[in-house]
């Protein structure tokens, strides 16, 4: 009894029963079809030399008949079976996507009705485009902090290549389709999600958007359209740097850390010039940032995701490390999360 007293003044009783969202299982889903940038360069003018020094990207997986549902399924099927659990114990699934399959029935939907999970729990999807994982692993942990979900499904997946120009050079070469997937189970202690942080500035959205095909209507003036992604890839770049540097930093201060605490930064795969910048400005060595997007390109909002599962499955993290992860995109939206492991 007095040692409980003690340990309650001391505030680690309080700390050790804190309910935290704890990733207990990953998993992710890349469509077979390769891309190398070769190819490409029989479509648009361009070179391999060229998008391998600008982007560091050397090859993306490419959809050939699987849909967005295809792969975000996938991707939640694997996270799930690493989490060893059964599809009825999740209470929450939420997407993080911005090519979903349909404008509704939600991605989320569709993953509840294959995966087997239960009838009427909560399933959403979130617009953030490459920060949608981020956003909607922020909802998901306050969700589990709040005590309103026991075990969540978070995805993030993006098929991009139905979205970009192939006849753009300066956007269809840095693209692909994929999704990744985690687990989170609310448990106390000490492992878990420290804090996720979330943002926003809407006065930039010319930036990068992706409009929305319309039909024609007896109603309406406007001339059916396809839905191309357009990008101010420089300014773009600039805005990348500052904002995902700033959430690092947010994501740090946030929790009493320091650089030096990262065992590992899981930064979003859009460039590589942009990731270095990033590491940088944290003072970061190149050795504690995970880079796969000379695979698979910018997967969006299966991005980081997706890095987190070949992290996991390569054996690269270890129980106790601090990892975080930042994330930038359309809308504009940037974001962080910080976990111990
Ligand atoms: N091959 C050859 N030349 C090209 C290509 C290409 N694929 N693309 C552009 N160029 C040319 C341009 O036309 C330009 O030529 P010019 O000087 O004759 O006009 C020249 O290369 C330089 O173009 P820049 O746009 O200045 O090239 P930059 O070094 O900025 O690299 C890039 C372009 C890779 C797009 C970079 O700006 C970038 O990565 N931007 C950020 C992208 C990003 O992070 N997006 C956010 C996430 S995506 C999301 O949320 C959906």
């Amino acid at each position: 009894m007095r040692q409980t007293t003690t340990a309650v003044r001391r505030g680690k009783v309080a700390y050790r029963q804190m309910v935290r969202a704890v990733i207990i299982g990953t998993g992710s889903h890349v469509p077979p079809r390769v891309l190398k940038n070769k190819e490409i360069e029989g479509m648009v003018d361009t070179s391999d030399d060229w998008i391998t020094t600008r982007t560091g990207i050397k090859e993306r997986r490419i959809v050939d008949g699987e849909t967005t549902n295809d792969v975000a399924i996938k991707a939640a099927k694997n996270a799930i079976k690493a989490a060893g659990i059964s599809p009825k114990d999740i209470d929450l699934i939420i997407t993080g996507t911005v090519t979903p399959e349909m404008l509704f029935p939600s991605t989320a939907c569709f993953v509840q009705s294959h995966i087997g999970a239960s009838s009427g729990i909560p399933a959403f999807d979130i617009s953030a485009a490459c920060s949608g994982f981020l956003y909607a692993l922020d909802v998901a942990n306050r969700y589990i902090t709040a005590g309103a979900s026991k075990k969540a499904l978070v995805i993030g997946v993006d098929i991009f290549s139905r979205i970009v120009d192939w006849k753009d050079r300066n956007t269809c070469v840095l693209f692909g389709d994929g999704a990744g997937a985690v687990i989170l189970s609310a448990e106390r202690g000490k492992s878990g999600i420290l804090s996720s942080h979330i943002h926003a500035d809407g006065h930039y959205w010319k930036m990068l958007y992706a409009p929305l095909a319309v039909h024609s209507s007896p109603f309406h003036n406007k001339a059916p359209g396809i839905s191309h992604l357009k990008m101010q890839g420089n300014e773009t770049f600039k805005i990348a740097v500052r904002t995902m540097g700033e959430a690092c930093q947010e994501a740090l201060d946030h929790n009493g850390l320091r650089t030096g605490d990262i065992s590992l930064l899981i930064p979003h795969q859009a460039n590589m010039r942009i990731i270095k910048a990033t590491a940088e400005r944290l003072g970061l060595p190149e050795e504690k940032v995970y880079i796969n997007l000379d695979k698979y390109g910018n997967t969006s909002a299966g991005s980081i995701p997706l890095a987190l599962d070949e992290a996991v499955r390569s054996g690269r993290i270890k129980s106790g490390d601090i990892i975080l992860f930042v994330a930038f995109g359309g809308g504009l939206t940037w974001a962080s999360a910080l976990v111990r492991w």
